[in-house]
């Protein structure tokens, strides 16, 4: 019974919507999950709570199983995060929410979308390709990789029409 609850529940298509402030501790979770620096609950609170910060979540019934986040300063915005959990991904949840996102970004007046991702992060590049992004530069030894490895950062570009 369990193992078929299980499956049915995997199967569920996510519900995408804005993050609440209720989400903070999953959204903390699942971000401490998927990078190397996690942020706190707190950080994360205050940054759905603010007015220049927009995110999104993805539910399976009460389960979090992505989120993405930005912030917008004049009709720009920056990226600062996007994670699916990793029994969800590879099923187009990051791409379904890449473009909602950008889409009401678009309708809040922002022009350009900025972000910044790792050399390496092969499917992170590729969800920012299939969504219009261009690299526009490079910061090399950005991020820390292996012991003893620093990865550069690409710094990708999307301009909406
Ligand atoms: C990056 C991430 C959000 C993608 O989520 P996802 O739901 O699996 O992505 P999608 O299924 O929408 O696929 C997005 C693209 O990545 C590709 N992709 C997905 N998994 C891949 C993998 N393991 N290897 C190579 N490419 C992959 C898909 O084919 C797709 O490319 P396409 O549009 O050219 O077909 C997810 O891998 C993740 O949470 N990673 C850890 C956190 C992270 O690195 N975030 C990005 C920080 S900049």
């Amino acid at each position: 019974m369990m193992q078929f609850l299980a499956r049915l529940f995997s199967r569920q298509e996510p519900v995408l919507s804005e993050a609440q402030p209720k989400n903070a501790p999953a959204i903390a979770a699942l971000h401490a999950a998927s990078f190397r620096r996690g942020w706190s609950e707190d950080e994360i609170r205050s940054m759905i709570g603010a007015k220049a910060v927009l995110t999104h979540r993805a539910m399976v019934g009460s389960k979090l199983v992505g989120f993405i986040i930005s912030r917008m300063a004049a009709d720009e915005s920056e990226i600062l995060s996007v994670a699916v959990t990793r029994s969800a991904q590879g099923r187009g949840l990051a791409g379904r929410m890449l473009h909602l996102h950008l889409r009401r970004l678009a309708g809040l007046g922002v022009r350009t979308v900025f972000l910044e991702v790792g050399e390496n992060n092969t499917p992170a590049i590729r969800l920012y390709n299939s969504a219009g992004f261009e690299q526009v530069s490079r910061r090399e030894g950005y991020y820390q990789g292996a012991p003893g490895q620093q990865n550069a950062a690409l710094v990708m570009r999307c301009d909406f029409e």
